[in-house]
């Protein structure tokens, strides 16, 4: 059994992935910097451990890496709202924080999984994208490209840490992953505002005519493609896109939610400049070619978008009420 470092273990992702490999029987230690909401149910679990610290703690995060088999760097700042309105703090967090990250476990020969981004291909408008497809990225001075291009570089870092140094490493690209736990409902991703709205029972409110199109991923399956491409040897040294294949465009998301919560709200329409000012740039369709997870991670999403959304709803409904803690 191993013993496994999740940096950003106490977010959204990390608290399914910390569960999943628990129940394997591996040792895992979360590391973040939150409260350690969304992992408490975990804390009696004698193979847990939380260490709420910053990876811009260089002594704290190698005290933790040095007793590590396996190093899943999940930590980032990957809400658009705070890319857009925090540059610098996203820099130094999700490219700085990565280095801290790729130099440690190097040093020690841990293995890394590395948490890129769907966003790495920016605009590029010739979906579905396949790994090897180009990256189309706007202007340095449009904010909303630093989180892409933080990501791109941590890419970066693992292909030459592996070429220099040996280190082995597997990067999953997200696409919109969604669930129970996502958010607390002022973030800036698209489902926690929207159901933020409809539990509120206020218009939901696009940014933009809406015919932007995007694919979401169930948490837990997106969970179940982490796991399997950890310990899978073909998958070393590799990148993934984990993403669903069923395109939506975001008008035709909100009318889901709407029909899978019953919720009664209207949709309305914003501009991005009205919400983010002139530093976002949007992307048209963000659509990935799953075949690669299909063929060496045996793996693709299940989940339809009616049953994920419904237990997304009925968590945020309970929570609303005040009826459930995070898990
Ligand atoms: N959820 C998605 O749709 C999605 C899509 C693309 C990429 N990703 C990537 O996957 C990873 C997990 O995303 P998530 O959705 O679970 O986000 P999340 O915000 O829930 O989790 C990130 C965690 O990192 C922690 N963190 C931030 N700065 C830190 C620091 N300096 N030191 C220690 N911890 C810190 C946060 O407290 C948070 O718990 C991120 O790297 C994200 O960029 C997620």
């Amino acid at each position: 059994m191993a013993a496994i470092l999740i940096t950003g273990g106490a977010g959204f992702l990390g608290s399914y992935v910390c569960e999943r490999l628990l129940a394997l029987g591996h040792s895992v230690v979360a590391f973040d910097m939150s409260n350690g909401e969304k992992i408490e149910h975990l804390l009696s679990n004698p193979s847990f451990r939380f260490v709420q610290d910053s990876i811009l703690n260089a002594p704290a995060l190698e005290r933790e890496i040095d007793r590590s088999d396996i190093v899943v760097h999940f930590a980032a700042i990957a809400d658009p709202k705070r890319y857009v309105m925090e540059p610098l703090v996203t820099l130094q967090i999700d490219l700085q924080g990565a280095l801290n990250v790729f130099q440690m476990a190097s040093k020690r020969k841990a293995k890394v999984i590395f948490a890129s981004t769907s966003e790495v291909y920016g605009k590029n408008p010739r979906v579905p994208w396949k790994e090897t497809d180009d990256r189309v990225l706007g202007s340095t001075h449009v904010n909303r490209w630093c989180y892409a291009t933080a990501k791109a570089a941590g890419e970066h870092y693992c292909y030459a840490y592996h070429q220099s140094e040996g280190m082995t490493f597997v990067t999953y690209r997200f696409f919109n992953v969604y669930g129970p736990r996502l958010d607390d409902l002022g973030s800036g991703r698209v489902l926690p505002i929207f159901l933020k709205q409809c539990l509120q029972d206020e218009p939901i409110t696009i940014h933009g005519d809406g015919s932007q199109t995007r694919t979401f991923v169930y948490v837990e399956d997106a969970a179940d493609g982490v796991v399997r491409g950890m310990f899978e040897k073909q998958a070393e040294n590799q990148v993934f896109n984990i993403g669903s294949s069923q395109e939506l465009s975001i008008l035709e998301l909100a009318q889901k939610l709407k029909e899978v919560g019953k919720f009664s709200s209207s949709i309305t329409t914003v501009t991005h400049q009205e919400v983010f000012g002139n530093s976002y740039e949007d992307i048209p369709r963000r659509v990935p070619d799953v075949s690669k997870s299909k063929k060496i991670l045996k793996w693709e999403a299940t989940t339809s978008i009616e049953d994920g959304l419904f237990k997304t709803i009925e968590y945020y409904r309970r929570r609303s009420q005040g009826q459930c803690a995070q898990v």
